[in-house]
């Protein structure tokens, strides 16, 4: 019996793995926040999880005194309870641990967060979902010391419905994190960046109706400027069909659509006097979609994407992507960036630079990156942590991965800047690489058929004459766009031949160089023969531009990277000291020489391309 009682205790735990669908467009409901100080407990041992048996304290039919979910209070001076969240240090949500709390800064374990909250107009008939909008790297999440369930994934929303077990007073909400890297997990265990852990982005509360509006996509068509395409999902226990509003007031535009007896309407509607939203011209839309007891509103832009031989065509007209890549770290305040101020302060400093493009790595970035990119007129490549070595042939491993692409374009799928969902960055080829992004690429295009696909290759000289780059890479004829990581002068050759070499691409497809760039330690002058100088990096940028301008199929180019960034890779005591040197920032937020002929080379030579 006792053996039965456990499966169906596991049983059920898995089930909460199957997290619930993703809440569209949180960002513009009212919610109620749970930002701001949280107990925390470090668990090193994981003893607020498991017993001294190690089985997990939520499937044992009778949790011990050691559950940290329970919240446990001593209720007699007899009892004994080992932990106290109300005792417990706090720390901010959100925001990395490793940046807040000096004996965390290397921290790689489980870390439980509690907070306390009462639910203002609490109403009875509403459904109540918690929404986390990141949480790195495995999150259990358990309210009034039921466990609602598990997200795995460091770097997407994810949401669980609350409804049965809330009151109006005296809840609380515990979260166990552990962000432990491990081989199977997407990142696997070796990246270049900080492993900052935490509830890293905002934790929000959503009363809902009791059938809401769930999801929807609204696109303009790929060929035909004059029809709007996508589709709404209702969620709830509403008995037949439902009436959907749709309404874009500037465009005069009330579309009144019914669902089908499960909640779902495709949608398609002529849109006139349409002005398409582009980097130049980042014009924006109020959408509002209701039903009879829900609305959401909606700032969507409407513009097309594709590309034609070695071309890519904004809205018809060919754009050369000047970009840059980008880490979410807001360096100044130290950790990971989060909020919409760090987003203006990143793509501001991009803006700066002369940019139309931004590549969000190596994972998807917090939501006010693309929202804030919609507003100023910014493309934006974005994409999942497949990076390097992962378990190519562990199905686990890629139900990770495409989970996380799900979730990242559930999110996004609505946001024009976004024109690029990138499967990978330089991955080592083999057969069981080339499938597995191959799938990935497939469930994507399902996805989302609207926007291009790509991943960032890697080059290499060919042997009879090195001076000649080659992309050997049968994923090339998968994606939409070759892009591809090149560090010739850095990562092998030197500076002075850079302008000997070329690369022969031989696919009629744009070409983007998503990576190239040098280190240096902002301040640091000398030769531009001294490696780590600013002098040095800005001779590789000043001969690296007229290199790569001679590719025909060049559409773009985001050099590697906007602002030096925390690795732990990067150990020279004297010019690295933990960071990754190859920004044209430094954390303290100085421009470095190259940041200038950068600027410089968007300004003037990207136009004559
Ligand atoms: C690689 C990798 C980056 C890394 C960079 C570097 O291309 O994609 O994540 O930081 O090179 O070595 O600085």
């Amino acid at each position: 019996m006792k053996q039965l009682l456990t499966l169906f205790i596991l049983l059920l735990s898995l089930a909460s793995f199957a997290n619930e669908p993703l809440l569209q467009n949180t960002y513009s409901r009212e919610g109620i926040s749970l930002n701001g100080r949280w107990n925390y407990i470090v668990d090193v041992y994981e003893s607020g999880y498991y017993n001294y048996r190690r089985e997990p304290h939520d499937q044992t039919e009778n949790p011990g005194s050691g559950a940290f979910f329970l919240n446990k209070k001593a209720k007699s001076k007899q009892e004994r309870v080992e932990y106290d969240f109300d005792y417990a240090p706090t720390m901010v949500v959100p925001g990395d641990w490793n940046s807040q709390k000096e004996n965390l800064f290397y921290y790689e374990g489980t870390l439980w967060y509690k907070k306390s909250f009462d639910i203002p107009d609490f109403d009875p008939t509403q459904r109540y979902y918690l929404h986390f909008g990141a949480v790195n790297y495995v999150a259990d999440v358990y309210v009034n010391g039921q466990k609602l369930g598990t997200h795995k994934g460091g770097f997407t929303p994810f949401n669980f419905e609350m409804t049965d077990v809330v009151q109006s007073k005296d809840n609380f909400v515990i979260v166990k994190v552990d962000n432990k890297r491990s081989a199977d997990e997407v990142p696997t265990l070796s990246t270049d960046w900080w492993n900052y852990g935490g509830i890293t982005r905002n934790v929000t509360i959503y009363a809902l109706s009791e059938t809401f509006i769930e999801d929807y996509s609204l696109q303009l068509d790929k060929e035909n400027d004059g029809l709007i395409s996508g589709y709404v999902r209702l969620n709830g226990n509403h008995k037949g069909e439902l009436e959907v509003t749709i309404r874009i007031p500037e465009l005069n535009i009330k579309e009144k659509v019914k669902t089908n007896k499960e909640g779902f309407v495709k949608v398609d509607f002529p849109v006139k006097n349409l002005q398409k939203w582009s980097d130049q011209s980042p014009i924006l839309y109020d959408v509002i979609l209701s039903t009879e007891n829900d609305k959401v509103e909606d700032r969507i832009g409407f513009r097309q994407i594709k590309t034609q031989g070695a071309d890519i065509l904004l809205n018809g007209e060919k754009v050369f992507l000047k970009g840059i890549a980008i880490h979410e770290e807001n360096v100044m305040r130290g950790g990971r960036a989060y909020s919409m101020e760090d987003a203006k302060i990143l793509l501001g400093w991009a803006k700066e630079l002369g940019c139309n493009f931004v590549r969000l790595a190596h994972y998807p970035h917090n939501e006010n990156m693309a929202r804030l990119a919609d507003e100023m007129g910014l493309l934006v490549w974005e994409e999942i942590p497949v990076y390097w070595t992962i378990e190519w042939t562990n199905e686990t491993t890629y139900q990770k991965a495409e989970k996380q692409l799900t979730e990242v374009i559930t999110r996004d799928k609505n946001r024009a800047s976004v024109i690029i969902w990138s499967m990978a960055n330089e991955t080592p080829q083999s057969e069981e690489r080339l499938t597995f992004l191959t799938r990935l690429a497939k469930s994507t295009r399902q996805l989302d058929n609207t926007r291009l696909i790509t991943a960032a290759l890697e080059d290499h000289g060919k042997k009879e004459d090195p001076n000649i780059m080659v992309v050997e890479d049968k994923f090339a004829d998968v994606v939409d766009i070759l892009s591809f990581n090149q560090y010739y002068g850095w990562y092998g050759g030197t500076v002075e031949n850079i302008k000997n070499i070329r690369w022969e691409i031989d696919k009629n497809k744009p070409v983007i160089i998503s990576e190239f760039g040098a280190g240096a330690l902002q301040g640091y002058h000398a030769d531009e023969n001294t490696i780590w100088s600013e002098e040095h990096q800005d001779l590789l940028y000043r001969e690296t531009l007229p290199t790569l301008a001679k590719i025909p199929q060049l559409s773009g180019i985001s050099p590697w990277i906007l602002v030096d960034f925390r690795s732990p890779r990067r150990m020279h005591d004297v010019y690295q000291n933990g960071w990754n040197r190859k920004g044209l920032i430094s954390e303290t937020g100085n421009r470095k020489k190259a940041f200038y002929t950068l600027q410089n080379f968007y300004k003037k030579v990207v136009d004559t391309l």
